[in-house]
């Protein structure tokens, strides 16, 4: 396969709308908040490489929103989304905060159990939201420099909730010493939140109630001059944002990515999908070990199994869109529950067929939970309609789920695992691809502890392009 080189802002835009479906936000949040921030860097004549960092700072400031998915449904006994959508709206004042609490803790759950978690929230409020907040920053900035971005991008993406009078959060860092990328960012999400839900009159009256407070006085200003532009929110609201934003990108040269750029794209983005279930962490990982073997027991190609294990990799970035409360559950789901976890293959067919470099993985996304006589979702294909790359994934997806401990039951041991794929061969998957499995695991050290911890030590097992 020749190298291909395709643009990097490409893959970071649509990769940026999987993070605005784990925020809650309306689609292309992200892309707005570029084309904002973006103005105002350049308003302050910032020179062209400092705006590209800012540039991929704000489409990837939410890098780490999947990573406190799960701690805010356990804490708030809520779902994850609409919390984090809702949240964005409350400016830190008492009397919201309290409001937004008590409007949005337990609402499911028993009278007794809810009051005990709002008393919780309220007792504990300022060390859980740090510990949030802590937690969301540092695995963005983590995985921001995976994704090989500088440092200044890191650390934008680390301060994105300080605030201008050191009132945020995690360090209650101040003023200057705030990295002017993360106040860019602070000041183009609350402008994009209240524009989207209450026009752009609202987002002005916001930030200008913030000013000093949240937000830096000089961008404050910075910005006026922007929004008094004639189209500037015309352009903001416009269906041709996301190929004016991807058309307008900083910088002497645009980046582009080459094959093993794309490796490591698809290896940081695993991250942020298995960060949004301690059930799934590692999954993606996983998956992606599990398909190899099997590819390469079937003597596939190399540049195949590169394709596959990217695929693998992604198969599962749609259930960035699921909230916590379903994917979490320890119980039987209901039937909209059951609808809305079904709907993570389609999701991920959706965000991954926007990125031409991964149309591959795109396929295999949206049809890892075929199964070949028909059973399956969201389709309900069968054997004639779901090509070997398919089962690969899927094979290696069920194994894995198999094996890890679920909200429901603890791990299997390998040998039961075989055992239940051998039942459904031919049904759900294909015996060609289990058995391929069986015989490389057969090879490996198959001590069932030994291949947990060689695996998240991954060098003694691992491939390249996975690290
Ligand atoms: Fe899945
Ligand atoms: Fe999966």
């Amino acid at each position: 396969m020749s190298d291909v080189h395709i643009r990097l802002a490409e893959i970071i835009q649509a990769l940026s709308q999987a993070l605005d479906l784990t925020e809650g936000q309306p689609p292309g949040h992200c892309i707005r908040c570029c084309y904002i921030g973006t103005a105002i860097g350049r308003e302050i004549g910032l020179p062209e490489s400092e705006l590209q960092d800012l540039y991929y700072t704000l489409l990837l400031k939410d890098l780490g929103c999947s990573s406190n998915a799960a701690r805010i449904c356990e804490l708030y006994l809520a779902d994850d989304l609409s919390f984090k959508r809702d949240f964005k709206l409350v400016d830190g004042s008492l009397s919201q905060i309290l409001r937004f609490v008590i409007g949005h803790t337990g609402m499911k759950v028993a009278l007794a159990e809810r009051f005990r978690s709002i008393l919780n929230i309220l007792q504990n409020g300022g060390e859980i939201s740090t510990e949030l907040i802590q937690t969301r920053c540092q695995r963005g900035a983590d995985i921001a420099r995976q994704m090989r971005f500088s440092e200044k991008v890191a650390e934008g993406i680390l301060g994105l909730d300080e605030h201008w009078d050191g009132g945020g959060k995690p360090d209650g860092k101040a003023g200057e010493g705030i990295p002017l990328f993360s106040r860019i960012a602070l000041i183009a999400q609350v402008i994009d939140v209240f524009q989207m839900s209450n026009g752009p009159q609202s987002a002005l009256n916001e930030i200008n109630k913030r000013e000093g407070s949240w937000f830096d006085p000089e961008v404050v200003d910075v910005f006026s001059r922007v929004a008094a532009r004639s189209g500037f929110w015309e352009v903001l609201n416009s269906s041709s944002l996301e190929a004016k934003v991807l058309a307008s990108e900083p910088g002497q040269h645009v980046i582009m990515a080459d094959e093993d750029y794309l490796d490591d794209i698809a290896a940081a983005f695993a991250k942020v999908i298995d960060a949004k279930s301690p059930y799934t962490s590692g999954h993606s990982d996983r998956v992606a070990f599990f398909t190899d073997i099997i590819a390469e027991e079937l003597g596939i190609d190399f540049e195949r199994r590169r394709l596959l294990r990217r695929a693998a990799l992604l198969h599962d970035i749609g259930k960035l869109g699921v909230s916590n409360s379903v994917l979490d559950k320890p119980g039987k789901l209901d039937d909209a529950e059951w609808l809305q976890m079904r709907r993570h293959a389609e999701f991920s067919e959706q965000i991954l067929s926007n990125i031409g470099a991964f149309s591959g993985a795109a396929k295999i996304g949206g049809a890892h939970h075929e199964r070949l006589d028909g059973t399956g979702y969201p389709r309900g294909l069968t054997e004639r309609d779901i090509p070997m790359d398919v089962r690969i994934v899927s094979t290696a997806d069920v194994f894995d789920a198999l094996t890890a401990d679920r909200p429901y039951r603890d791990a299997m041991p390998i040998s039961q695992a075989l055992s239940i794929l051998r039942e459904g061969a031919g049904k759900s998957h294909d015996p060609l691809c289990i058995e391929a499995l069986a015989r490389a695991l057969g090879r490996a050290p198959l001590q069932q502890a030994t291949w947990r911890r060689s695996l998240v030590g991954r060098k003694s097992l691992s491939f390249s392009g996975i690290s």
